[in-house]
């Protein structure tokens, strides 16, 4: 399907989903105010990967912790969860930033999906979408 419609009614801060979209999973993770102030916290000069790789922005946004989810929903990562090192799958709420952590071959991204450490070259991949409604979202 070239658009997937979501429904996040179920997920309490600190839990998430995974949906397939265009075969690829997308993690739908509702963040802890913690995750968000860690994320928000990152000095973009310590970043591997300074862009933003949302495909709702320009670009070359840069990779501010709100550049990688959507206005007035800070607290949603929409992500697809595949390691942009050799596209293994990452675990998620893991690795030393809180965020995901790829066993392939040790890349660690953190609570927003940006490349902290390990051979993966760019952050995670955030997809076209947007929230119809406060439970639902649409992913393409
Ligand atoms: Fe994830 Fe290599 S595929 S670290």
């Amino acid at each position: 399907l070239a658009s997937v419609e979501v429904d996040v009614s179920s997920l309490t801060p600190g839990t998430s989903l995974i949906v397939k979209w265009r075969g690829k999973p997308v993690v739908v993770r509702n963040r802890t105010e913690k995750e968000m102030k860690d994320g928000e916290a990152v000095n973009l000069a310590d970043l591997k990967d300074p862009i933003a790789r949302n495909a709702n922005l320009p670009a070359d946004a840069p990779a501010t912790d709100a550049n990688r989810t959507t206005p007035g929903k800070e607290a949603w990562m929409v992500m697809v969860q595949v390691c942009t090192h050799l596209g293994c799958i990452p675990l998620g709420q893991e690795g030393d930033f809180g965020g995901w952590f790829c066993p392939c071959h040790g890349s660690v991204y953190d609570t927003a999906g940006r490349i902290r450490k390990g051979p993966a070259p760019e952050n995670m991949a955030v997809p076209v979408f947007k929230f119809i409604s406060d439970t639902k979202i649409l992913i393409g």
